[in-house]
């Protein structure tokens, strides 16, 4: 085996002002999946992370609930602890960025700076809000394009033609706080000398510690030339104080990056074999990997080797950057409702089936990923329960059943496990390149060879024959090793499922040199059911508490005022921006493969619509027709399964065949406003 190595890993430090959604799991996934290999190869690898807690929507946001940022960015980090583990990423360190070592990093780390004359003051102009006393980011300011004078643009770039400019170019513009025009006012600010750092990243990035899109996109920067960059904001801001300077704070992304080196630090007072000095001092001994997204590679290409380098500290090894996550082919949006938060899935789906799903469409290159339902149903479906699982469950029954789960003491085609054993070495390295879907196509190839080995044997008919139960139990043998060790390489990504099966099989926790030597003469326990497949409702599910949860306002992102009046009234405005119209019911029909829903054609008044209604089990479709009832005829029309959803139908009553249908006195016609 290869020499022992000593890794740490991180992965990018979440925001603590927002809940976690499924984008932010791609990372965070497949750095788990990577560290666990590494672990299972029997290398030191560490893996840590934790919530990037400074900067001013931080601040708004707390003064928004109405409380200290303290409180709010601890109560985040809890919920982004147990999201993560309830994902199974196993982190062995998750800190904060507003924590005592990284103050006494980052400050150490600007020492250092500006002792080798690496920082300058200069004062610059900026917005200032008047009423809120306090100078603006750029997405805090409003304003006309100047390009093409759309409203209500960003003070960095328009959305609706693309450009970018100054917040200063912005024709009438106003501060999103307070809605005031903002004045333009001087400051001192501290800057890092990034350009001193030209040639040293240069040559850095030519190391081979990037992937290729990369270096690509560095060379496009390097040839606009690296500019100088504002690490100081002026008070009100949340974070840490620049020493040595009056109401100026450091720029939250400078001591974000330095989070991971103080969330190692913290790791270091609880394992006091850990040294900090071997993981940051020097690349000799360890080695250094950071999981980011795509759009955080200036920070974590350019800035941070360069703040590590002019501070005497290491560069990391290797920089690995994932594309982003989409829906459906579409970038996750409220309005869409494909913003999927990370809770709101493990509410109704297993955390391994997302694993396998994002380690099936992995690779090494920075492309986005989709989930598509359909798809995902089936993968999991098919590759995961029908071959994988598949191969346990129709094997071990056998065993359990005629010969008290007891295994043969020898293998009857060596061949065969060979083959498989030793496709271990080439899946191994495949993970461990990050070419996750090339391994796993690997992993399920071999799998339908398991199932093909099985059907061929037939040991359900030769169990019906005279004298031939030794050959029965050496078939179901050679099946049960060869699903261990397909449940080796998938264990980085379903350790879950692999915590299962080693119980099943009455084992150690599987390595991956345990492929070597076949499992024989051993007992293994009563098969329990390893995988349950997907039913379409837990996808529909989903896709409903996801709608549910943008349509109601999140208490999160409400302000006070609005948490406290949303309780009991709403408003005469509120009342009127439901349209709520009398139909008439033009056609009712089951829809095939719901179980709750029918499908109707109603006349609304303006043509004909499509609804789906949950009254199947109180009502016949033909006693529908033709009845009036009450619609809500600006519902945002919804995609489901069985086609779109264009509004709803109003009826009261506890559900089930406890329901009915809210119908006007006779008169009323279709098109009629309920006021
Ligand atoms: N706080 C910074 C990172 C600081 S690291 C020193 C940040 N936070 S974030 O919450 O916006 O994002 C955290 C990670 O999730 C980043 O790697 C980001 O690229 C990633 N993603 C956020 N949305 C994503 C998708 N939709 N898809 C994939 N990754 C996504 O950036
Ligand atoms: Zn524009």
């Amino acid at each position: 085996m290869a020499a022992k190595r000593k890794i740490l890993a991180t992965n990018a430090l979440p925001y603590a002002n927002g809940t976690l959604h499924l984008g932010h799991l791609v990372g965070t996934i497949q750095g788990d999946m990577w560290v666990r290999l590494q672990k299972m190869l029997g290398h030191d690898c560490l893996y840590i992370c934790g919530s990037d807690s400074h900067g001013t929507p931080i601040m708004i946001q707390a003064e928004k609930l109405g409380m200290t940022p303290e409180a709010m960015i601890e109560k985040i980090r809890q919920e982004q602890i147990k999201d993560f583990a309830d994902f199974l990423v196993d982190f062995d360190n998750f800190h904060t960025t507003h924590s005592p070592e990284n103050k006494e990093l980052v400050e150490l780390i600007f020492k250092r700076q500006l002792e080798k004359n690496n920082i300058r003051t200069r004062t610059i102009k900026q917005f200032y809000d008047p009423v809120k006393n306090m100078f603006l980011p750029d997405r805090y300011i409003k304003g006309e394009c100047p390009k093409c004078g759309a409203k209500d643009q960003y003070g960095d770039s328009c959305e609706v033609c693309g450009t970018t400019y100054s917040p200063t170019e912005l024709i009438n513009p106003y501060s999103v706080l307070s809605g005031v025009k903002p004045i333009e006012k001087e400051s001192e600010h501290y800057f890092f000398k990034l350009e001193n750092f030209t040639e040293f990243l240069k040559e850095w990035t030519r190391r081979g510690h990037l992937q290729e899109q990369v270096i690509n996109k560095l060379d496009e920067w390097f040839e606009a030339g690296l500019k100088e960059w504002d690490i100081s904001r002026d008070a009100p801001y949340f974070g840490f104080p620049i020493p040595g300077a009056l109401n100026k704070y450091f720029y939250v992304w400078l001591d974000a990056p330095v989070g991971y080196m103080a969330s190692f630090k913290n790791l270091c007072e609880k394992r006091k074999e850990l040294n900090f000095s071997d993981y940051w001092e020097s690349e000799d001994k360890t080695e250094l990997y950071h999981f980011i997204g795509k759009d955080i590679i200036y920070f974590h290409a350019l800035f941070w080797p360069a703040i590590l380098h002019g501070a005497n500290f290491r560069t990391p090894s290797e920089i690995v950057v994932n594309g982003f996550l989409t829906i459906d082919g579409q970038k996750m949006s409220k309005s869409r409702g494909t913003f999927i938060k990370a809770r709101t899935y493990l509410n109704h789906l297993p955390p391994e089936y997302l694993r396998y799903y994002f380690a099936a469409k992995l690779s090494d290159r920075i492309e986005d990923l989709d989930i598509n339902f359909d798809d995902f149903t089936q993968r999991i479906n098919s590759d995961l329960v029908g071959k994988f699982v598949n191969i346990a469950s129709r094997s071990a029954s056998f065993l359990n059943k005629f010969f008290s789960g007891k295994l043969s003491s020898t293998l009857s085609e060596p061949e065969l496990y060979k083959q498989f054993s030793e496709a271990g070495n080439e899946i191994a390295d495949k993970l461990n390149r990050l070419e996750y879907s090339q391994a796993i196509r690997q992993i399920m190839a071999l799998a339908d060879k398991a199932n093909q080995y099985v059907d061929e044997k037939k040991p359900w008919s030769l169990m019906k024959e005279a004298d031939r139960e030794k050959e029965v139990q050496a078939i179901c043998t050679m099946a049960v090793n060869l699903f261990r060790l397909l449940m080796i390489y998938l264990k980085p990504v379903l350790p879950q499922t692999a915590k299962a099966s080693e119980e099943f099989l009455q084992i150690k926790p599987l390595q991956w040199q345990d492929k070597e030597t076949p499992l024989l003469d051993h007992t293994i326990a009563e098969f329990k059911p390893l995988m349950q497949r997907i039913d379409p409702k837990q996808i529909e599910a989903l896709k409903m508490s996801t709608q549910a949860e943008l349509e109601k306002p999140a208490a999160a992102t409400a302000k006070p005022e609005e948490v406290a009046s949303e309780k009991k009234y709403i408003n005469i405005e509120d009342f009127g921006k439901i349209d709520l119209r009398i139909a008439k019911i033009l056609e009712a029909n089951h829809v095939e493969g719901a179980d709750k829903l029918l499908q109707l054609k109603v006349d609304v008044g303006d043509g004909e619509r499509q609804i789906f209604a949950g009254i199947k089990s109180a009502y016949q479709p033909e006693s529908l027709i033709g009845k009036h009832v009450i619609v809500v005829a600006n519902l945002a029309p919804r995609k489901m399964r069985f086609g779109l959803s264009e509004g709803m139908v109003l009826a009261a009553g506890p559900g089930g065949s406890e329901l009915w249908l809210v119908s006007p006195d006779e008169g009323a016609k279709p098109g009629m406003k309920v006021k």
